[in-house]
């Protein structure tokens, strides 16, 4: 992957501009829906158990993988790291030099987050349907745990479109891969029990590149957790 050490651009710096919103914004997006879940009460205290380091399994293998792809922009680095959660990566973008906005669309889980961050870093609560940042006002957006969610590729070009539109030099996400003995295991259990299927956010890499492709994204390097078994897999686009 190519690397931005040498001639690393972090002008239009959006931190003045960077709206501080308290409460989570009645969004009726269609990218909305998908926070259902985390806008209950507790949902951020308890995901924030969930993403314990010994209690989630992928938490070293994401720390590696994200920091490689953080270390891509040189130090200094705005980072939009949206959604946040409760904010697992904020000591990782600080680790790397970086500078951060946390966004999510539960003001909790916004709250969560700035709890722990150093100063300086920023957060903002909004849907990633109509984030209220500029155009290239970040150097890379960080789109972790929710791609897999959608359901329609409507919804997944939104998503791409304003992460597209946002960054100046990178998009990082990661995506449930239909290519896989999980998928295809969990939708034929689920087909045996007459019941809806699993995981119907996952998708086909092809598909994933092709979306990516049409918001003006391009490939720099797709990882699968372990290749043809995990369902789990990520991408890092650069702004084409
Ligand atoms: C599974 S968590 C992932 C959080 C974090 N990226 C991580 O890996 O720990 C999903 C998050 O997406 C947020 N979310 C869901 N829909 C959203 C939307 N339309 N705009 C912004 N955030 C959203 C939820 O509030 C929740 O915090």
């Amino acid at each position: 992957m190519a690397s931005d050490r040498a001639g690393s651009s972090h002008e239009n710096h959006a931190t003045e501009s960077i709206p501080q919103v308290e409460r989570t914004p009645a969004s009726t997006s269609s990218l909305a829906q998908y926070a259902e879940d985390w806008l209950l009460p507790g949902a951020h205290d308890r995901y924030a158990v969930s993403r314990e380091p010994n209690r989630y399994r992928h938490w070293a293998h994401e720390e590696k993988l994200v920091g490689r792809w953080l270390r891509s922009c040189s130090p200094g680095a705005l980072v939009l790291d949206m959604p946040c959660g409760t904010g697992r990566f904020t000591e990782l973008v600080h680790s790397c030099g970086h500078r951060l906005i946390s966004a999510d669309l539960s003001w909790q889980m916004v709250h969560f987050a700035s709890r722990q961050a150093p100063a300086g870093f920023h957060h903002v609560c909004c849907d990633l349907a109509a984030p209220g940042l500029k155009d290239a006002s970040v150097d890379m957006v960080l789109l972790w745990r929710l791609f897999h969610h959608f359901r329609t590729d409507e919804d997944r070009r939104t998503a791409l479109a304003q992460a597209r539109r946002l960054a100046r030099r990178y998009v990082i996400l990661s995506y449930y891969n239909r290519h896989c003995l999980t998928y295809w295991a969990r939708r034929f259990v689920r087909g045996m029990l007459r019941r809806p299927p699993k995981c119907r956010g996952a998708i086909w890499t092809s598909k994933l590149i092709a979306l990516a492709t049409e918001a003006g994204l391009r490939p720099v390097e797709i990882h699968h957790y372990r290749p043809g078994i995990s369902i789990n897999s990520a991408a890092c686009f650069a702004v084409a």
